[in-house]
């Protein structure tokens, strides 16, 4: 099964066990294909997604729902429009907010007050940033503003185009992020084996953010051949997920 396909099967198989479950969801471009696969499965009535709670990793400070380069107009053109999903259920990091901290803490309290989030979807920089947090970004910090590194803003400008690129992101915390239930990282392609290694390999480290997930109960990491490429247990990999038990794998 291809990386994107199998989290969109976990986060299935979670909303058909639990039809509210609280999603964290992220964008770039990654995920795409699990959000496409996840509409298929809706449209083939595999799965009915319209009672999810949605928590967004980011959002660009000054963008609204409709500018073309807000992650919450690529949530409603890839999933939330498509499956149908009720804005109350939607909750996207206060980009537009006057008070910032007072409503990174209030995005806080929303997440606590819907109970936590059980499953939080996640790509990966080539730094390693999870959400908008960069290289040093505290290990344990919560929903905050974060002013861009030059090489991020470079990286978005591909996407913005001829429009100039926000230079402040409200982003979930690394803490934040630590605290869902289960966290899916998907990275795929060469450019991502290096930050997959250092990850899951090398040490927890505020240089390396997503390795903080080593100290998480629950993650899970899918990558395919080139995002593994640089890992040295491989083998060691392979065959545990070969020779799980049963109920583990269903
Ligand atoms: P990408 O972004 O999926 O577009 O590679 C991942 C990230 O920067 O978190």
């Amino acid at each position: 099964m291809e990386a994107a396909h199998l989290a969109a099967w976990i986060i299935a198989r979670l909303v058909r066990r639990k039809p509210q479950a609280v999603l964290g969801l992220a964008t770039g471009t990654t995920p795409l294909a699990t959000y496409a696969e996840l509409v298929r499965m809706q449209q083939r009535g595999e799965v009915d997604l319209r009672r999810i709670v949605t928590f967004n990793l980011d959002e660009f400070v000054g963008l609204d729902e409709n500018h073309r380069c807000s992650f919450h107009r690529y949530m409603k053109t890839h999933l939330f429009d498509p499956i149908g999903l009720p804005r109350r259920q939607i909750h996207i990091p206060p980009a537009l907010a006057s008070d910032v901290p007072a409503a990174c803490h209030a995005y806080e309290m929303s997440i606590a007050a819907a109970g936590g989030i059980d499953l939080q979807l996640l790509g990966i920089g080539r730094d390693g940033h999870i959400g908008f947090n960069e290289p040093t970004s505290s290990l344990a910090s919560r929903t905050r503003i974060k002013t861009l590194a030059a090489s991020t803003v470079m990286a978005q400008q591909a996407v913005f185009g001829d429009d100039p690129v926000p230079r402040h992101v409200i982003t979930m915390g690394i803490g934040t992020i630590r605290d869902a239930r289960h966290c899916v990282l998907v990275a795929t392609g060469t450019h991502k084996a290096d930050a997959v290694a250092r990850t899951v390999e090398g040490p927890v480290s505020a240089m390396v953010p997503a390795s903080a997930l080593q100290h998480h109960p629950q993650t899970t990491i899918i990558v395919d051949g080139e995002a593994a490429a640089k890992l040295t247990l491989q083998d060691y990999y392979r065959s545990v997920f070969a020779n799980k038990p049963d109920w583990q794998k269903n």
